[in-house]
């Protein structure tokens, strides 16, 4: 069964890079605003179960894929893990150095400028 759990209302969102973390029957997860859209992510670092989305967000410096041109993406939707530094989307969940490790992330409903995450 498929449960909503209002989660913050979009004003304690206001900018780019804000984040409520909520506590939906003891699985911590946070909302991110980036873009004006809401990302869910578990606040949960699979690295070694670190409270990933207490950390800095911000964006990221990489390279091309030619190897040699450098990019900025000043996007803030990269959370950096309080406890080793590992990073990730939250917009993807996905590690930002190896995509194949992932955080849960969750579907967002947003209903009447209340946030819900859906989950199962
Ligand atoms: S627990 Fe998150 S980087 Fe180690």
């Amino acid at each position: 069964m498929t449960r909503r759990h209002r989660v913050a209302h979009v004003d304690e969102l206001p900018t780019n890079g804000s984040r409520v973390i909520a506590d939906i029957n003891g699985l911590e997860v946070a909302i991110f605003r980036v873009d004006d859209e809401f990302h869910a992510v578990a606040n949960y670092c699979i690295h070694q179960g670190g409270p990933l989305c207490e950390g800095e967000i911000d964006g990221r410096v990489s390279v091309t894929d030619d190897g040699w041109t450098w990019e900025y993406d000043e996007t803030p939707k990269h959370i950096r893990c309080p406890w080793h530094g590992w990073m990730f989307d939250v917009t993807t969940g996905k590690n930002d150095d190896a995509e194949q490790y992932a955080v849960p992330t969750y579907d967002v409903e947003v209903d009447d400028e209340e946030i819900f995450i859906v989950r199962g």
